[in-house]
């Protein structure tokens, strides 16, 4: 998740503009900044990896000439933050810059084909095919329009861009397919931006842009078509009453509900990982002696669903290990035939670091997964992949666990393949059921949304919850545990349904509360004993299940209903967004701020 910016004006210097908007921009990314104008029939490009003001201390950005310009504050996806992966990016001979927001799934093959034609490229991202594919379409003698129309109907993936060329100094194109494009309209300038805040203290005056369409900008207006047949569409202006703190969270109370309503677009965004890293760790893990998955907190428990997967899937065992603990439980049994996956959403968790070093100390092969291009996990993992979550900015883990769970997954099928273990129908299936999960979750969202308020309302007073599940659900549990606790300051246990009645079961006396996670699938008989047997000591049963399950609906005091009819393997994905909500909608009904939990840190750097 990356910032652009692009500022068309009659008469100002745009380059303080550019930066001041990039500066508002800065919470979708804060790797590399920077900004190109064009003056005087030449681009002019400052950039580099860092953050805005760190970059313009060093280069002034300010001070670049000219009255057209775009910018760009990036979340590294392809290619470490450093200067030549920055944006913008340009062509050949200098002419075109663009900068980009998203991810251009077929640019290894675009990059082959264009280096095979003579085009020299610069760095290692996705994005700079864009301006050697508008190159070659202006060498056959397009226009700027046109010649970007034709690149981005070479580009499968997504994006939104800013095009600027010295050849046309008098527009800015842009366009978006996926990634969020408004274009914001002022009194002597427009601008096109990545979201609202980038240009809210100028103007209030927006339109967004939808996918698939590509726009104009001219310092007096804009002109807004569709990619596919080039019709023009008309659409005016609405009115942003926001405050600028509103249009950060895009219109969200919080940056937690913000994140877990973003989650079908971070699912999305994990189904578009570049194959060759998901099969070079497939083959590292089908090829281990042993295999352990390492990591803390919200990351633990989608190592704990990890291992149902890789078990189920391609009857792999691998070890689920508390980053903490690694070196005391696990330390002798570690050698060059392990292999470590460390998770970690920012790639700096201490204690995961720790355990990996310890690892690769003992020569054990090291991967990892995280969602921070350029962190110490990147650097120091054999294999690494990037979950494409952008910034987490809430403390509480959301859309970065759900996209953890989609690539463990992807994974887990993948290692499921090469051993030939399970039949090509039920891998089909899986397939085609983590296409449709981005759309699963967005169902379940809204199913879900009112029915939690009411039940934190009825809930919120509660001293304390007890969470079980069985089989996979017991990672559901595990987290929906974690998140009530962290953000409602409630005392919570969690268990595995079948470990309950070998102590935990003394606490149930009338009216406590016991959340049940329910999926369809071979565990749900014995979790139907297990409500009853909570049911039976005066328990409240609240329940995440399958949609139409009445069966357990009715032993329920409350429940949650999860629709899609998920294979058992990727039930935690949907299963954990109610539990989500809930444990939002308790501490907002708390008078509790659930982006900040007290004593928390987002990333635990110490150990
Ligand atoms: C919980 C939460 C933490 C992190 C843990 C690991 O909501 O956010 O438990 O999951 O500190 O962090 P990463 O994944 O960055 O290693």
């Amino acid at each position: 998740m990356c910032g652009i910016f692009g500022c068309i004006s009659k008469d100002v210097k745009v380059a303080p503009v550019i930066r001041a908007a990039l500066k508002r921009l800065e919470y979708r990314g804060y790797d590399s900044v920077g900004v190109a104008t064009l003056h005087e029939g030449g681009i002019h490009i400052k950039k580099d990896q860092g953050k805005i003001d760190e970059v313009h201390r060093l280069y002034n950005l300010d001070d670049l000439p000219g009255n057209v310009g775009i910018g760009h504050t990036r979340w590294a996806t392809h290619g470490a933050p450093y200067q030549a992966n920055a944006h913008p990016h340009i062509d050949c001979l200098g002419e075109i810059a663009v900068v980009h927001n998203g991810i251009i799934e077929n640019f290894s093959e675009l990059k082959a084909e264009l280096e095979s034609s003579g085009h020299k490229f610069r760095s290692k991202t996705d994005t700079e095919v864009i301006p050697h594919l508008i190159e070659d379409n202006l060498k056959k003698g397009l226009g700027l329009v046109e010649a970007t129309l034709e690149a981005l109907k070479r580009l499968r993936g997504s994006y939104a861009i800013a095009v600027i060329s010295s050849r046309e100094p008098d527009k800015i194109v842009c366009a978006r397919m996926e990634s969020p494009l408004v274009l914001g309209l002022g009194e002597n300038a427009v601008y096109c931006a990545s979201d609202i805040p980038a240009f809210l203290p100028l103007t209030n005056r927006a339109v967004v842009i939808e996918n698939g369409e590509l726009v104009i900008l001219r310092a007096d207006g804009y002109e807004i078509r569709s990619i596919e047949d080039w019709k023009q569409i008309i659409r005016e202006p609405e009115i942003i009453e926001w405050t600028a703190e509103m249009a950060e969270k895009q219109g969200y109370p919080h940056f937690m509900l913000k994140e877990i309503h973003e989650q079908p677009r971070c699912l999305t965004n994990t189904l578009r990982l570049q194959d060759q890293y998901l099969d070079l760790m497939a083959t590292f893990l089908d090829r281990a002696g042993e295999v352990f998955l390492v990591a803390a907190g919200t990351s633990y428990h989608a190592c704990l669903a990890a291992s149902y997967m890789f078990s189920e899937l391609a009857y792999l065992a691998t070890h689920p290990v508390i980053a903490s603990e690694f070196i005391e439980q696990e330390g002798m049994a570690v050698n060059i035939n392990s292999t470590i996956l460390a998770v970690s959403q920012s790639g700096e968790t201490a204690d995961t670091l720790s355990a990996v070093d310890y690892a690769r100390n003992r020569a054990a092969t090291i991967l990892g997964l995280t969602n921070v291009v350029g962190s110490t996990l990147t650097r120091i993992s054999r294999v690494y992949i990037i979950q494409q979550s952008g910034p987490e900015i809430g403390v509480a883990a959301t859309k970065t666990f759900t996209s953890q769970l989609s690539v463990l997954a992807q994974l887990a099928l993948r290692v499921a393949k090469i051993r030939g273990k399970v039949g090509h129908k039920q891998i089909e299936e899986i397939e085609e059921k983590i296409r449709r999960i981005p759309e699963i979750v967005e169902e379940t969202i809204r199913e879900n949304e009112d029915r939690a308020k009411k039940i934190a309302r009825k809930y919120k007073d509660k001293p304390v919850f007890f969470f079980l599940g069985r089989g996979i659900s017991t990672a559901t549990a595990m987290e929906g545990r974690l998140k009530l606790m962290e953000i409602t300051y409630i005392p919570s246990i969690a268990y595995p349904a079948g470990e309950s009645k070998h102590g935990p079961i003394s606490l149930i006396e009338p009216g406590f509360p016991v959340v049940f996670v329910c999926p369809m699938d071979e565990t749900r008989k014995m979790i139907i004993g297990n409500i009853m047997e909570m049911k039976a000591r005066g328990a409240m049963i609240l329940s995440v299940i399958e949609k139409g399950d009445e069966e357990i609906k009715k032993l329920s005091d409350d429940y949650f209903e999860v629709p899609g009819n998920l294979p058992k393997v990727l039930t935690p994905i949907a299963f954990v967004v109610p539990l989500q909500l809930m444990a939002y909608y308790i501490a907002v009904e708390k008078g509790l701020n659930p982006d900040k939990p007290r004593n928390l840190a987002k990333s635990v750097t110490v150990k």
